[in-house]
């Protein structure tokens, strides 16, 4: 398996995979309305080329055997207000193919954006979770991430908490 950054190139794939991974994971849990109008705010073409192409954003490809199964969004700049002015790095998105889940896909992305983090002198990484979503904060707190605040996300039209979790890189 290997990691690579994205490039222009990847718009559709990364939108194929945002939205079938997001899908799959959350679709039972919303409302079909909430849910498109998320996918399309979040997962269109056009929402991952305006991300894609921020100077702030990082998007990160996990590829086996030259398909890719996974991807990470991270964000140099956003930062929750207890974290302001700290050397942060926002993990965003962090999605694994559903047939790829429990193969420690997850886990070797996190690591690489631990790196990317150092690499642009960040010390802490944090990011936002659904509070209803026990499986992957499990797999945070595997991983060293402790929560520390929390705030709102807007999923369509309903307000969810989202745990804000963070470690040290
Ligand atoms: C969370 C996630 C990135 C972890 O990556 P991974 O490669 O599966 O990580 P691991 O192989 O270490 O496995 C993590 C564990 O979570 C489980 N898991 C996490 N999300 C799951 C899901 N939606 N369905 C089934 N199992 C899930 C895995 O089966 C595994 O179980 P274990 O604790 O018994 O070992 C990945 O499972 C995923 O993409 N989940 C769905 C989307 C999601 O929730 N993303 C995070 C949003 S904040």
């Amino acid at each position: 398996m290997i990691i690579r950054a994205a490039t222009a190139d990847d718009v559709a794939l990364l939108a194929r995979i945002g939205e079938e991974t997001f899908r799959a994971a959350f679709a039972s849990y919303n409302s079909p309305d909430n849910l498109e109008s998320y996918i399309e705010k979040a997962y269109s073409e056009a929402a991952v080329a305006k991300h894609l192409f921020a100077e702030q954003m990082i998007y990160r490809i996990a590829e086996d055997e030259g398909a890719a199964v996974a991807f990470a969004r991270y964000d140099l700049k956003h930062q929750p207000p207890h974290l302001e002015g700290k050397a942060t790095i926002e993990l965003c998105q962090i999605y694994v193919l559903t047939s790829e889940i429990g193969k420690g896909i997850g886990g070797k992305l996190l690591e690489d954006g631990f790196e990317l983090g150092r690499t642009n002198d960040k010390n802490i990484i944090w990011l936002g979770v659904w509070e209803n979503n026990p499986k992957a904060i499990r797999f945070y707190e595997r991983w060293g991430f402790q929560t520390t605040s929390s705030h709102t996300f807007m999923l369509g039209d309903e307000a969810q908490r989202d745990l804000i979790m963070e470690r040290a890189i």
